[in-house]
């Protein structure tokens, strides 16, 4: 973190020195990995001595949380979790335009996040959708290794798959406008039937799906790739799938929350979570993501996003405030309710 100084402009640097004569604090709501999370908080205190409260939820969570507190907002930064409820959030002005001195560190991607939302969120990582199965498990109930989508609805697979809810989970929300825009609505959604009827567990956060494959639970887990190459460097018989039809991908995004009680503070993290040294902290805790930084490190272990067959994700209308509405409600009215 020495660097972190250099690389930041001086006003910030004074911001940052004023945070720590007073002791001041930042409320920081996070939808990446717990242990991601804890460690950009503790390397933030530890580099600005602003003090940081952070709690952890999922993507859905965090929005639906800082929109039910808008008119008394309490949190200030809300770092990670998966684009298109960023760019809802932003829509719906429960956050606030912003524009990084940092920013031209940046790659196009992230930066177009940016520009399609007033500034009021930006790009901090991406990461491919697929899925990752238990081995020893596929072995054990003599299961043929599935390659696509399409195979996930195949009878065979019947109890064998777990993926979030998409209303909680951001990721569990990129599977569902990925169907959409891999089959259109109408195909989308006998997808998500036919894959309904296979599901043994809609879990609340993304990666939980894969956490439960690594330790057994489950045969198979749908979660971004990185999540599932997480658990196989960790040493469990998981293999990671990039489905053969094609997959959608996340711009995990940043966004200072509207009325946020520490502007200040927000502004400096915010610079901070985008330098590279701040975003090589991935690392440490094998967050596989594409960092946003072009200087930051990416992982040799990390999915090759070019050898992946991605969708040309629609962040615009998947990430609209009425697209996000009407298809979680359609999934809740016509999906979740079938009978498994
Ligand atoms: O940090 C892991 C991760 O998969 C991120 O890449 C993603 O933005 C986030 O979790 C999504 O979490 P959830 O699905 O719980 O909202």
């Amino acid at each position: 973190m020495k660097s972190f100084k250099i690389m930041l402009s001086a006003s910030l640097v004074a911001i940052a020195s004023v945070g720590a004569a007073q002791a001041d604090k930042l409320t920081l709501y996070c939808s990446a990995q717990e242990d991601w999370c804890q460690l950009m908080a503790n390397n933030f205190q530890d580099a600005t001595g602003i003090k940081v409260a952070m709690t952890r939820k999922s993507s859905g969570e965090t929005f639906a949380q800082i929109k039910a507190e808008s008119s008394n907002p309490k949190g200030d930064v809300w770092w990670g979790g998966t684009g298109d409820p960023h760019l809802q959030a932003a829509e719906e002005g429960l956050t606030a335009s912003y524009v990084s001195p940092m920013r031209d560190q940046l790659h196009p991607w992230a930066i177009s996040q940016a520009e399609s939302a007033d500034n009021k969120t930006i790009g901090i990582y991406s990461g491919a959708l697929g899925y990752g199965y238990n081995t020893d498990l596929l072995a054990a109930n003599n299961l043929p290794a599935p390659s696509s989508w399409a195979d996930l609805t195949k009878p065979e697979y019947k109890g064998h798959v777990q993926m979030a809810n998409p209303n909680s989970s951001g990721t569990a929300y990129t599977t569902l406008a990925t169907m959409m825009q891999l089959f259109g609505e109408d195909g989308g959604f006998d997808f998500m039937k036919g894959l309904h009827s296979n599901i043994n567990q809609y879990t609340k956060s993304g990666s939980a799906p894969i956490k439960a494959a690594g330790r057994g639970e489950t045969t198979i887990g749908i979660v971004f790739m990185h999540d599932a190459v997480k658990q196989a460097v960790k040493g469990f018989p998981v293999k990671v799938v990039a489905p053969a039809e094609g997959t959608g991908y996340e711009i995990g995004s940043m966004s200072i929350i509207d009325g946020a009680r520490n502007m200040k503070e927000a502004k400096a993290f915010y610079d901070w979570a985008l330098s590279a040294d701040a975003q090589n902290l991935a690392l440490e805790v094998n967050a596989f993501q594409v960092p946003s930084n072009t200087g930051a490190k990416t992982s040799a272990s990390a999915p090759d996003m070019s050898t992946i067959k991605l969708i040309d994700y629609d962040f615009k209308t998947y990430g609209s405030s009425a697209t996000r509405k009407r298809l979680l409600k359609k999934w809740d009215d016509e999906v979740s309710v079938l009978a498994q």
